[in-house]
């Protein structure tokens, strides 16, 4: 029997964007692993400026030959590129890097550290798409009162907030603006970089219902609506499990079980001098 297809989340701006994504940090050449993930069936591939993947990202989309329309690819401005000049080539560069002429999602990878005020980082971030380089834009790693603020300031719809979030880190307060505000939250780490592999909780729902441990976070994350994870592999199998959580339900209890493993310290990624107050 075949599998669903992998739904899209409809959001401002027209935007589509697959439900699951694939995640390209920490991966180098990732030439063959991308076109794998592409030839498996994924359609929304995130990479920035700042990974080093965006060759191999390029790469891979011209060797699995799917056409470039088919796929919603999302890469970041890196926060030393905030000022309007710095901005508009780091753009230049990735899109040459990534051997396209438009990028779907174009993201600011982290809020400003060096005093360059939001209003010019949002004047570049629109004139990429009023230029054309950018189907659609958004930020990542801004905490409610930035991305307000962001959204206040930018003359394009920011249709996307990119941040951390698993079973360890509570987030209830920014995926609950995000749903009034009508902002799609893309979740990175959503495996929490391989943390959540030996949590008892988990690995005993995933028993119950014959899934594996990444498959029920994953699912857990999707389920709750507005959220598209973005796990990273370089191994096919965990990419074909990871694709794989589509046609199985949580209960209300298995929700209510996974929601409960939140804990103080499950932020990952918190760079001192580039993360904001965290909601
Ligand atoms: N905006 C930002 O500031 C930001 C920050 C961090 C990450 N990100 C994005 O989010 C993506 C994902 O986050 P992440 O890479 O940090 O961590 P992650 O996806 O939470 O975890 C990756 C780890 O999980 C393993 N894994 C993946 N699928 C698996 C499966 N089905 N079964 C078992 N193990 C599995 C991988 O190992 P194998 O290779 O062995 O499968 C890898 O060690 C990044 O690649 C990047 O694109 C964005």
């Amino acid at each position: 029997m075949s599998k669903p297809a992998i739904p899209v989340l409809s959001g401002k701006d027209g935007v589509k964007i697959p439900a699951i994504g694939f995640g390209t940090s920490q991966l180098g050449d990732c030439a063959e692993i991308v076109a794998t993930a592409l030839k498996l069936g994924y359609r929304h591939i995130d990479t920035a400026w700042k990974y080093g993947s965006e060759k191999g990202v390029g790469e891979g989309i011209k060797a699995s030959r799917v056409p470039r329309e088919e796929i919603f690819l999302v890469t970041k401005v890196s926060h030393e590129y905030l000022a309007a000049d710095d901005f508009a080539r780091s753009v230049d560069e990735s899109l040459k890097n990534l051997q396209v002429d438009y990028i779907d999602l174009l993201h600011v990878h982290w809020p400003t550290i060096d005093n360059i005020p939001l209003a010019e980082t949002m004047g570049a971030l629109a004139k990429a798409k009023s230029d054309g380089l950018a189907r659609h834009v958004g930020v990542a790693n801004f905490n409610i009162a930035l991305l307000s603020e962001a959204m206040r300031l930018c003359e394009e719809p920011i249709v996307s907030l990119q941040a951390e979030y698993h079973p360890y880190l509570e987030q209830t307060k920014v995926l609950d603006f995000c749903r009034k505000s009508g902002v799609i939250f893309t979740a990175y780490c959503p495996l929490g970089r391989g943390r959540l592999f030996k949590d008892p909780v988990i690995a005993e729902i995933a028993k119950a219902k014959g899934r594996t441990i990444a498959q029920i976070a994953l699912r857990w994350q999707i389920q709750q609506g507005n959220i598209a994870p973005i796990p990273r592999s370089s191994d096919a199998k965990h990419m074909a499990e990871s694709l794989d959580v589509f046609d199985f339900t949580l209960t209300d209890d298995e929700m209510r079980r996974i929601h409960a493993l939140a804990r103080a310290d499950g932020r990952i990624a918190n760079p001192k001098g580039r993360a904001p107050a965290w909601d």
